[in-house]
C-alpha cells in the first residue's frame, strides 16, 4: 500500500465496511489511514488488508478478499505475518464478529487460536456507529466481539 492509494483506500472500506470507519474492542479507527496490503490481480484490486503495530503485536484491523476461495486471503494473513516477524512481534491479533464463522473457519483453518469472547462488544459500538447492522452472515443476530490470535 502506497500513500498514492489512500483515497481509493477510504471509498474501498466505507464499500466493505459501510463506513469508513470501523469500530472494534470499543475504539474507532480509519482503516485507510493504517499501513496494510492491496492485493492486485490485472490491476484490478482483488483484496485489502490493514493493520497496526501496539507494542510486540500485530493487529489486523480488516481484511476482505473481494474475489472469495482464490488464495487471496491466505495471501494476505502471510503478509501480515511475515510483517510481525520482520518488526519482531510475537502475536497476530484479531477481532471478529459472532456471526462470521465463514471468518472463524478460515482463520483456525490458518492456525489461528480464540482468544477472547466480549459479550455484547458490538451493541456497545452500534450505540456510537449506528449503521452497524443487527443482524449479520446467515441471519445471526449481531452482539458480540471474539479475538484470535496466531504465535509467531
Ligand atoms: C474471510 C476471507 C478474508 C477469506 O478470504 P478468501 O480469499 O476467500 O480465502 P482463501 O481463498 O485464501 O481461502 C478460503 C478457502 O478457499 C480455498 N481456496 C483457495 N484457492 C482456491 C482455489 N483456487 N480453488 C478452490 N478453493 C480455493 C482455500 O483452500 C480455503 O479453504 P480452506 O480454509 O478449507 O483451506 C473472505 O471470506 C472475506 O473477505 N470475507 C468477508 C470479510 C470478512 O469477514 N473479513 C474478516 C473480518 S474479521
Amino acid at each position: 500500500m502506497s500513500e498514492s492509494d489512500r483515497p481509493m483506500l477510504a471509498w474501498l472500506v466505507a464499500e466493505l465496511w459501510g463506513s469508513e470507519l470501523v469500530a472494534v474492542h470499543g475504539t474507532v479507527l480509519r482503516p485507510a489511514e493504517l499501513p496494510g496490503f492491496i492485493a492486485e490481480r490485472s490491476r484490478r484490486v482483488v483484496g485489502l488488508l490493514t493493520y497496526q503495530l501496539t507494542g510486540d503485536m500485530l493487529e489486523i484491523v480488516t481484511l476482505n478478499a473481494i474475489e472469495r476461495r482464490a488464495g487471496i486471503g491466505t495471501l494476505l494473513i502471510e503478509a501480515a505475518a511475515s510483517t510481525a516477524r520482520h518488526f519482531r512481534c510475537h502475536e497476530v491479533r484479531l477481532t471478529t464478529t459472532n456471526d462470521n464463522v465463514d471468518a472463524l473457519r478460515f482463520y483456525q483453518r490458518r492456525g489461528f487460536r480464540l482468544a477472547e469472547l466480549r459479550p455484547g462488544a458490538v451493541d456497545r459500538s452500534r450505540q456510537e456507529k449506528p449503521q452497524i447492522p443487527r443482524t449479520g452472515d446467515y441471519g445471526i443476530p449481531l452482539h458480540d466481539e471474539i479475538d484470535l490470535t496466531l504465535q509467531v
